[in-house]
């Protein structure tokens, strides 16, 4: 078999590594990225709805979740999303704030996939597609790999970049194998679970929410310190929606979550005045005044918020505000990685060095990306964290 030499091969053809490969042969090193995919960048082209939420203006360090949160600063300090914006201006990509900061293209997500390949063309990337990684073994030199598949072969480098993602939607091609190469060179794996997921229930929660499956409120969720304001969806399985995804991160099993609808509702002060105005309206028909109709009838059944307003004290209508701040549930669960954005945990960042990404111990191997213990709120962070930390590595080697 021919052996081939690389200065760098970087295996995963997503965000983090064909950002990699654009910066590391930039520096005139010559790359190889290595992908099982039969296309490069699959994760962004199905991201944002098929927009790619590609970054957001108000990234910082606090939107990231880690064993050690300091671990990001370097990199996302480095490289930053003004950076990526400027990237995206060039090549003339339109681009639109959605909300909260978050940037999605006008048109296509596949304008970023153009664009990534674009940059790599320009400094002579080679990508080899349908190409998986058969074994790798260290050398004197770096390492020696057998790749399988269309570009099968034998390949030398001095550099290996495991950019190939976390565990999250496997009908994608979602393998872990970056665990495991992590593991076999003696580098620690946090615990993963999936992150940015919708959040299932039990039977006894399920024949009331598939009554109300389809609806959206504005709603503050909460689980412990963390707290997000965003819509919350119901549905047939449970909750979801961005609040649920972004608490999901935080939440663990066992743990209630607590739901404010409509946070921004002085609740006390509406059924006060309702009551003030007809008591002879049903507290569900006040509710569905402001909550969508078919929540607030389910709340009331469910709550046993019966009979008019006029029956109820104004210290019943001032506990049914409290509730509807309060709402306190016990998830059974997550949809899990078949659904999941994103993987929690990773390769422990005590293994890495903050500003290159290298492997303490393993000179020459580097992890980037979601493989990495750094994971972002929905809304365009986790995209950051790739260009970023692809950033910081390609332009260290
Ligand atoms: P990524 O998963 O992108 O790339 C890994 C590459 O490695 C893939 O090309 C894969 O084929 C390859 N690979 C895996 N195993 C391999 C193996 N064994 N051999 C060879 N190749 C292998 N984030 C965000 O910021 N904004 C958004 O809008 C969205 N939207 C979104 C929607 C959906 C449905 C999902 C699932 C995820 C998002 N995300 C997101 C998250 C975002 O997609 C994710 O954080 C990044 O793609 C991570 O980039 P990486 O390059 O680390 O991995």
């Amino acid at each position: 078999m021919r052996t081939e030499n690389f200065d760098t091969v970087i295996l995963g053809a997503g965000a983090a590594g064909m950002m990699c490969a654009i910066h590391a042969a930039a520096r005139g090193g010559r790359v190889l990225v290595i992908d099982h995919a039969k296309s490069p960048g699959e994760k962004i082209r199905i991201s944002g709805g098929g927009r790619c939420n590609f970054t957001n203006l108000g990234s910082s360090p606090r939107n990231f979740l880690s064993q050690n949160p300091h671990f990001a600063k370097s990199a996302l300090g480095r490289y930053t999303q003004h950076d990526f914006i400027t990237l995206v201006e060039k090549h003339g990509i339109a681009y639109h704030e959605k909300t909260l900061g978050q940037l999605f293209c006008d048109h296509s997500a596949k304008d970023i996939i153009a664009m990534l390949l674009d940059e790599m063309a320009q400094v002579g990337c080679e990508i080899r597609l349908k190409t998986s990684l058969g074994t790798v073994e260290r050398t004197d030199a770096g390492f020696s790999l057998v790749l399988a598949g269309d570009g099968a072969g034998k390949v030398r480098c001095r550099h290996f970049v495991v950019a190939c993602g976390g565990k999250s939607i496997p009908k994608m091609g979602a393998t872990g194998l970056g665990y495991q190469i992590a593991e076999r060179f003696g580098l620690a794996v946090t615990e993963t679970r999936p992150a940015l997921v919708p959040l299932t229930f039990g039977e006894d929660m399920l024949d009331g929410f598939r009554e109300i499956a389809g609806v959206a409120v504005d709603a503050r969720v909460s689980c412990g310190k963390a707290a997000f304001k965003e819509a919350l969806l119901f549905t047939h399985r449970g909750l979801s929606g961005p609040s649920i995804l972004q608490i999901s991160s935080y939440w663990r099993e066992k743990q209630p979550i607590s739901i404010a609808l409509l946070p921004d509702v002085d609740f006390a002060r509406v059924l006060l005045d309702a009551k003030r105005e007809n008591a002879r309206r049903s507290i569900a028909n006040a509710l569905g005044e402001i909550l969508p109709k078919r929540l607030a009838s389910y709340l009331a059944q469910t709550h046993g918020w019966s009979g008019t307003l006029g029956e109820a004290s104004d210290r019943k209508l001032l506990s049914i505000a409290q509730a509807l701040h309060g709402w306190e549930l016990y998830p059974v669960g997550s949809e899990g990685y078949r659904t999941a954005e994103v993987t929690l945990g990773g390769v422990d960042t005590a293994c890495l060095n903050s500003r290159t990404m290298e492997a303490k111990g393993a000179d020459g191997l580097y992890f980037i990306g979601e493989v990495v213990d750094v994971t972002g709120w929905l809304g365009g962070y986790n995209f950051q964290w790739a260009w970023s930390s692809g950033w910081a590595t390609g332009t260290a080697i």
